[in-house]
């Protein structure tokens, strides 16, 4: 925990790093209040997901009220105000994906992880949620680990990821590695290998969080 004071002149919640990630954001806006969607994840970054307090230090970065930071978080499914696991598998259930077994996949991952769609693991170490369309309809049906992509897997293959998660606990999530080892039929050659990947359950875009930074 850092000593530093936040720009509300209270104790920083962040560490160091986070403090340090936060200002070089808010620098990048006219008004710091605009940079209340990045620092959200930089708040899931320290925890694994949004607490209460994580909301409140966001507030206090960017000059709003905890109130106005909570009716952001609650209106996009992808900041977890629950306990999320340090695996986020989101199995895609929306019309592509179900009409090519997207449905099986998901509860193959339930029945192999034994956690129900929107729940964690006693462990916190695996989160389980069935998604909307993520954008990858033509290599259906896709997973999501940690938001890095998988396509054209079975119930098989579905099963082996959960079992891989949790004998390697891979420290980074990488794409291309994964749709080798468990990915099928992919929507087009991705070309370009992904060296980074994600190193928690919140998107790992931008410079947030990504293995190549980490
Ligand atoms: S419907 Fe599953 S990725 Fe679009």
């Amino acid at each position: 925990m850092s000593p530093q004071t936040n720009p509300a002149g209270t104790t920083s919640r962040w560490s160091e790093a986070t403090q340090q990630r936060a200002r070089e954001i808010i620098a990048r806006y006219p008004q710091k209040r605009s940079a209340v969607m990045p620092l959200l994840y930089l708040a899931m970054s320290e925890n694994g997901w949004l607490t209460e307090e994580g909301m409140a230090e966001v507030a206090d970065w960017v000059g709003i009220t905890p109130a106005q930071v909570q009716s952001v978080a609650s209106f996009y499914t992808m900041y977890k105000r629950e306990r999320t696991g340090t695996y986020l598998i989101s199995c895609c259930t929306s019309i592509s994906c179900m009409l090519l077994g997207g449905d099986d996949i998901l509860h193959a991952v339930e029945d192999e992880s034994g956690v129900p769609h929107g729940e964690t693991d006693a462990d916190g170490e695996i989160s389980v949620e069935h998604a909307e369309c993520i954008g990858a309809c033509g290599g259906a049906p896709a997973v999501q680990v940690n938001y890095e992509l998988i396509e054209g897997l079975t119930p098989e293959k579905a099963r082996e990821l959960v079992r891989w998660l949790r004998s390697d606990k891979p420290e980074v999530v990488n794409p291309d590695d994964m749709q080798d080892r468990f990915g099928g039929q992919r929507s087009f050659d991705w070309a370009i290998r992904e060296e980074g990947g994600a190193t928690g359950p919140y998107p790992a875009f931008g410079p947030f969080g990504t293995g190549r930074e980490s």
